[in-house]
């Protein structure tokens, strides 16, 4: 990273994924200055603020984003947080970096980039497959010397070990009393939360490579505890293309594209995401006739997620993925959600 200033960064939220992911992330990124976090549970805001070195903790989000010394704010807090917290942050003169989904509806995340637009602040959404740096090289090829795309087709499997998993990677555990839950939420579908929370890292990478969505249709499987949706989709180019959205297979992580075009061919494996490692791709440019895999030593996603975010704000351009990115990941998945119930085809 260039920029000879760092970006003044504060966390709302040090739960689960934060310190997973996010503020490991946050520490290692050359051009970011953790300087505060806010949690509601006061031992844990103290505690975290002390390990990764915040320089300031609060535990009431107001004061916070009141009297915080940041230009920024990463939100890792639960879904139906996103969207208060978020616009609180934007109208307090805050950048926002926020978890996917970007807000529980359509309406909330349109409140969203409203916001955004409003304010004149930036807004991200976190989905960090963005970042990573196999799946770049590929997209970049898709975006180019691929030519005219012919299919765009993906598969999200989680794992009955994704709880091993996470015990694994976990580096320095901290949770205590007065940790913020949402409330339960209201009955509702019961593939609803399966298609917003994971989902939303299938559809987001789709559109990664595929553009914007116009149509979906679906089938579904749900027995013994999991559950499978399979369906189609329209891109708005008329291209067309596939997912599996599966949650949870009786095998390891399983995650993956495949992607035609004109002039070549993508395929990318991608691993489970706390191991933090580059997607295994390979890229058929029918120019050269040959493969392409690329070396991705630089690998976390997460880390280079906060540096980009940094970096955009730093240097005064706009960040990706964007709230509007964000935006239509949520009308997506309102559309499949709406296909899942009728069974019929879903327009975006
Ligand atoms: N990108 C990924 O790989 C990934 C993985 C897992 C979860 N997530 C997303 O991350 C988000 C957070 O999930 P989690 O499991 O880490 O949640 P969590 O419940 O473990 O942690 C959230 C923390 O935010 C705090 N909080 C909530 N509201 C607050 C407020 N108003 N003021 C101060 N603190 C507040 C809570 O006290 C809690 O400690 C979710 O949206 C989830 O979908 C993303």
């Amino acid at each position: 990273m260039s920029e000879d200033r760092k970006l003044k960064l504060g966390f709302l939220g040090v739960g689960s994924i934060a310190q997973l992911a996010h503020l490991p992330a946050a520490v290692k990124a050359a051009n970011v200055d953790l300087v505060a976090v806010c949690d509601a549970s006061e031992e844990m805001a103290r505690d975290i603020a002390g390990i990764y070195g915040a320089r300031e903790w609060f535990t009431d989000h107001e004061q916070f984003l009141s009297n915080a010394d940041v230009e920024a704010v990463l939100i890792p807090v639960p879904d139906p947080f996103h969207a208060p917290l978020t616009i609180a942050a934007l109208e307090a003169g805050k950048h926002v970096l926020v978890e996917k989904p970007l807000a529980l509806d359509v309406p909330e995340a349109e409140r969203m980039v409203e916001a955004a637009g409003r304010t004149g602040r930036q807004l991200q959404i976190a989905t960090m497959k963005r970042w990573d740096p196999g799946l770049q090289y590929a997209q970049a090829f898709a975006a180019g010397g691929m030519g005219e795309r012919l299919t765009v087709s993906g598969w999200y499997c989680d794992t009955r070990y994704h709880g091993t998993y996470v015990n694994t990677h976990w580096p320095i555990r901290r949770f205590a009393e007065g940790r913020r839950r949402p409330e339960p939420p209201a009955p509702c579908h019961p593939l609803r939360w399966m298609i917003l929370g994971h989902g939303v890292h299938l559809i987001d990478t789709l559109c990664f490579f595929g553009g914007r969505i116009a149509a979906v249709t679906t089938a579904v499987s749900s027995k013994y505890g999991s559950s499978g949706i399979c369906g189609t989709l329209e891109y708005e180019d008329g291209a067309t293309g596939t997912f599996q959205l599966t949650c949870t297979v009786t095998m390891d992580w399983c995650e993956g594209l495949m992607v035609h075009g004109e002039r070549g061919s993508i395929e990318a494996k991608i691993g489970f995401p706390y191991w933090k490692a580059g997607s295994e791709v390979r890229v058929f440019d029918a120019a050269r006739e040959e493969y392409r895999t690329p070396a991705t030593p630089d690998s976390d996603p997460y880390e280079r997620q906060v540096e980009g975010f940094a970096s955009a704000i730093l240097g005064g351009h706009d960040v990706s993925p964007s709230g509007e990115d964000g935006l239509h990941d949520q009308r997506v998945l309102e559309a499949i959600q709406t296909a899942v119930e009728t069974g019929g085809r879903a327009r975006v």
